[in-house]
């Protein structure tokens, strides 16, 4: 049975809490910025998701790129999820976590000959490849390393995710993939080479869809195109749908896993061929929270309301990168009226802000404030600029949290130079 969703970040009597761990407790150890982790809250995700397409023959391949953290890893190599690595670090990250190869699809818009020799020698499960050059590229290496490598084609429906145009992939405009309509073509030309073993096709076309239209679209144009495949000859092992099932940032609208598995398996339908999931935020987008402090606080002449928070876009790059939404919420809120808050990091940018105009109880100096939703596309996107240095990483697990990665420090830094 699906498990509901579960959502750790709640109040206590004694503040914020992460599955009823005192926030307080892990900030007074180990400073802030710090990001917070609930392990039930990824296997909740996971098995939601799981069990929505318990109907169809499906394989989860979590997107290493929302967050490849070694122990959410663990964790979700425990669960029975398989992975979706962007590049030939995250497919060395994959393995160190216990991976198999066999376990992994390899994604990525420009992979590099390095990084495909690598795939293949290791005998990855599939390489997605974006274009004919790159599966030509494949079988190239393929034949020197004397390996016959399992290949899949991403394919561009030209279908519009209706999500933010950065992170909208299924666009003829954009650089992902190729015209679905060449596919089969391209597969006709290359069934003959033995280097090459077809075993599917793949498509994704954004991150964080909230309407169902593009989602169901996807998947008939996927199930449509296997099918002229399968009538080729091509015997394919599955249909990799990719990942972008958005999930509730402002923490009231979403598509369900179940209202997702309800929109595309009657489409797979078509095909009948078992079906591969790329999910990446809505397996850990809900389990994670920024934690910072606000280091300054001030008020412009016109009654401008600005809150400093030690966390900024190096922490925390999508309200900058996307103009993102994220709850903000005190740890342990004040008893004023609400009014309008600019809350910004304290980087020289003016990008550097994670809301603006958000109503909020008043903050001081000194206060804490937990940034949520923040479990993809947050810690894996931080940077050094202004020589930061990356925050830590915890996980609450069963009542007790654990570091899962130590604050960087400037000799880790300053290592690599001379
Ligand atoms: C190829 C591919 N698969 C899967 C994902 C994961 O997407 P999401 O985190 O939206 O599920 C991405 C991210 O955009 C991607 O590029």
């Amino acid at each position: 049975m699906a498990s509901l969703v579960h959502l750790p970040f709640q109040p206590t009597e004694r503040g914020l809490g992460c599955d009823g761990v005192r926030i307080e407790s892990i900030v007074e150890e180990i400073g802030t910025p710090v990001y917070v982790y609930s392990a039930e809250a990824i296997r909740a995700a996971y098995r939601r998701l799981d069990a929505a397409f318990a109907a169809y023959p499906h394989a989860i391949h979590y997107a290493l790129k929302a967050n490849s953290t070694l122990a959410l890893l663990r964790l979700l190599h425990a669960l029975g999820s398989r992975a979706d690595a962007n590049s030939v670090g995250e497919v060395q990250v994959a393995q160190r976590a216990g991976f198999a190869p066999r376990e992994l699809v390899f994604t990525g818009v420009g992979k590099g000959r390095d990084e495909l020799a690598y795939a293949v020698a290791n005998e990855v499960g599939t390489i997605n490849a974006e274009s004919p050059g790159e599966l030509d590229r494949i079988a190239e290496i393929a034949r020197a390393l004397g390996r016959r490598a399992r290949v899949a084609l991403r394919v561009n429906p030209d279908i519009d995710a209706q999500s933010h145009p950065n992170i909208s992939t299924g666009l003829r405009v954009n650089k992902f993939g190729v015209a679905v309509e060449e596919a089969p073509a391209i597969y006709r030309d290359r069934l003959g080479v033995a280097d090459l073993q077809f075993v599917g096709v793949h498509v994704h076309i954004g991150s964080q869809i909230t309407t169902p239209d593009p989602l169901r679209r996807a998947a008939r144009a996927l199930a449509s195109l296997a099918r002229t495949l399968r009538d080729q000859g091509v015997p394919l092992e599955h249909v990799d749908l990719g990942g972008g099932l958005g999930i509730a940032y402002d923490g009231v609208t979403m598509i369900t896993p179940d209202a997702y598995a309800a929109l595309v398996i009657p489409e797979l339908e078509a095909c009948g061929i078992p079906v591969v999931l790329e999910p990446g935020r809505a397996i850990v987008g809900h389990s994670g929270a920024l934690v910072s402090r606000v280091v300054d606080v001030k008020q412009s002449p016109e009654g401008r309301r600005f809150a400093v928070l030690d966390a900024g876009m190096t922490e925390l790059m999508r309200p900058a990168l996307y103009g993102s939404f994220h709850r903000i919420v005190p740890l342990q809120p004040r008893a004023t009226a609400e009014h309008a808050w600019d809350i910004v990091g304290p980087i020289c940018e003016t990008s550097d802000a994670f809301a603006r105009d958000r109503a909020m109880r008043d903050l001081a100096v000194d206060d804490l404030v937990a940034i949520l939703d923040t479990g993809a596309y947050g810690a894996v996107m931080a940077s050094n600029y202004n020589r930061r240095l990356l925050a830590p990483e915890v996980l609450v697990d069963d009542g007790r949290w654990t570091v899962i990665r130590r604050r960087q420090t400037l000799d880790d830094v300053l290592a690599l130079e001379r």
